[in-house]
């Protein structure tokens, strides 16, 4: 189960950053050329925000089963000084987390506007915001205390 989990949670990323870059992409070209804000585009929003979502869900699963979140949570005092353990433990959640909630009110406020313009503009903002953080808090495999795998497979 934990092996699956965390061979899920590692492919999505992917979908999240695809889905994110696209967005962020629309939303600029959108802004900045005053186009038409499209079905497409509104497609794309609530996509971004749903793949981000399943995102959370399987970070919450496997924050639960984790190993390494356990031994965190069962020696703290110890392992708040150990840099990975610290950073499965408290700081990749936290910025997830702060992310997904960007995602999540960004998609919402764009959604209200009544103006194109307007509607790219705060997708772009928040979107960006939110990849910048996400970007930031990924083990990336070149990370060299955190480092994990590009790709895993089942
Ligand atoms: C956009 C959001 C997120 C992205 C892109 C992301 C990405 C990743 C990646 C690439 C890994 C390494 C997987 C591997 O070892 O191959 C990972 C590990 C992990 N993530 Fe996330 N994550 C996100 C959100 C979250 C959230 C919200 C949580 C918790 C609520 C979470 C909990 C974890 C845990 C516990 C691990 C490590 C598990 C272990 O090694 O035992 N993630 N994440």
């Amino acid at each position: 189960m934990y092996s699956v989990l965390l061979t899920l949670h590692s492919l999505v990323r992917w979908l999240v950053l695809i889905s994110l870059l696209v967005a962020i992409f629309r939303a600029y070209h959108g802004w900045l050329a005053n186009k038409p804000f499209t079905r497409f585009d509104n497609t794309l929003r609530s996509a971004t925000v749903i793949i981000a979502h399943s995102q959370l869900v399987l970070g919450i699963s496997l924050y639960c089963i984790s190993p390494v979140v356990r031994y965190f949570l069962n020696y703290f005092k110890v392992a708040v000084h150990e840099r990975q353990i610290r950073f499965f433990g408290m700081e990749h959640i936290t910025m997830m987390l702060i992310a997904i909630v960007l995602i999540t009110i960004g998609s919402a406020k764009a959604k209200r506007r009544a103006i194109d313009k307007q509607r790219f503009k705060t997708l772009a903002i928040w979107f960006t915001i939110a990849l910048v953080l996400i970007l930031a808090s990924i083990p990336w495999q070149f990370s060299p205390l955190t480092s994990r795998p590009y790709l895993r497979w089942f």
